[in-house]
């Protein structure tokens, strides 16, 4: 047989694997909009129950509402003995699972389902905090939006309006960002006609990779450790030096600015409580602009949505190790919105793959 002549991009890079009307991604004008609408409208007028309405259904629902919902008590149950030590990506894809063997979600994914989901998954999150620091689960209280919710059903206190609307905020922006890997491997498993729990469970597995979750403890860590803003220029151009990477900036898609940072970094200004941090973090990123630019003068390496998320999460007083967790609670509109897409029109994804390995041959004897 001749050798097979089809274009192979590894990774997929550049292929068209799809169609969405979900979210538009300009990378080179540094634009995104869900369904048409720009991302930094519907931070400033939007919801998070409101966008995720919009990814599921296409409408802009004014009155939309989701607060968090109640576990089934084997789901907790689960998450009762798991070591403390657990990472919190491993206990919320347990906690997915474990809803869905009890929920019995079958094919076809429906909004619905995409609506429980979405609503129990900040549920089990905080649970899962709670349990590992030795304290009870805190029921959740569905009048409070889910960000709301999650924080109340993390610290037991309502939380203010700003931290409430800052996180809404958050969720907001990372609702949904086209054919990312997590948001993919979701497209996949639908594809077989298997369910969305599935679906949501294999998706938190692939943005639990360092790769792709991203990670703006590592951001807060960076900042930490270089010291005063006066350190900053040194601390920079010796970690390039040494060929290691900022974390908070480049991204695959974007060469100008990330949209979603232009977002949190105006939400991130609106918070008292991380005001310091944040003037560092802004005179910082003006530094570290200059530098990447004389470091890789051919390639535009901006500010990406790690950066300012890490003043949002930590301002409304998260633990970092929460981050890449709250991160995938936001995400789940999105994983569920592709779900219900990929169905009204589904093709089993299965691409082929090029053969490189021995030519026939025979076992001895
Ligand atoms: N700091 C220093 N150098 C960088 C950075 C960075 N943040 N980003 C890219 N580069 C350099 C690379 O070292 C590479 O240089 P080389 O050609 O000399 O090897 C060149 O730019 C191209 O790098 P790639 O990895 O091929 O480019 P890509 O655009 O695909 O990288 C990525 C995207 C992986 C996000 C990268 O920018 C990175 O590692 N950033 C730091 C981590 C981070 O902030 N991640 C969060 C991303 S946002 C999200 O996932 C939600």
């Amino acid at each position: 047989m001749g050798a097979d002549e089809r274009p192979y991009s590894p990774g997929l890079k550049g292929v068209l694997a799809g169609e969405t009307a979900l979210a538009m991604i300009d990378g080179d004008a540094g634009r995104l909009q869900y369904r048409g609408f720009p991302i930094g409208e519907l931070v400033e007028r939007g919801t998070y129950a409101q966008v995720a309405e919009l990814l599921w259904t296409g409408e802009w629902k004014t009155d939309a509402h989701l607060g968090c919902a109640s576990l089934p008590t084997e789901v907790i149950d689960v998450l009762r003995r798991l070591p403390a030590s657990t990472n919190a990506m491993d206990a919320l894809r347990t906690a997915v699972s474990a809803w869905g063997a009890v929920d019995g979600t079958l094919w076809p994914p429906t909004v619905e389902q995409a609506r429980a989901l979405t609503a129990a998954a900040p549920t089990a999150l905080a649970a899962f905090a709670r349990l590992r620091d030795g304290l009870e689960p805190i029921p959740p209280d569905p009048s409070l939006g889910l960000a709301a919710g999650f924080l109340h059903q993390l610290t037991g206190q309502r939380p203010d309006d700003a931290a409430a609307r800052a996180l809404d905020a958050y969720f907001v922006v990372g609702a949904e960002h086209g054919f990312n890997a997590s948001t993919f491997t979701a497209r996949v498993i639908i594809s077989t006609h298997s369910d969305v729990a599935s679906a949501v469970a294999g998706a938190i597995g692939a943005l639990k990779g360092p790769w792709h979750g991203g990670a703006p403890s590592a951001v807060v860590d960076q900042l930490h450790e270089m010291g005063s803003v006066d350190q900053a220029e040194a601390w920079i151009r010796s970690t390039l030096a040494r060929g290691e990477r900022l974390m908070g900036f480049g991204h695959r898609v974007y060469r100008a600015y990330d949209p979603r940072a232009a977002a949190l970094r105006s939400v991130a200004e609106g918070m008292a409580g991380v005001a310091g941090w944040l003037d560092k973090a802004v005179a910082v990123e003006e530094i570290a602009l200059r530098l990447l630019a004389e470091h890789k003068p051919d390639y535009a390496i901006k500010t990406n949505v790690e950066y300012y998320a890490a003043a949002v999460l930590q301002g409304v007083g998260l633990p970092p190790n929460l981050f890449p967790a709250t991160f995938a609670l936001a995400r789940h509109a999105g994983w569920t919105a592709h779900c219900l897409e990929q169905a009204a029109a589904n093709v089993l994804i299965r691409p082929d793959v090029r053969y490189v390995g021995p030519a026939e041959r025979h076992l001895p004897g």
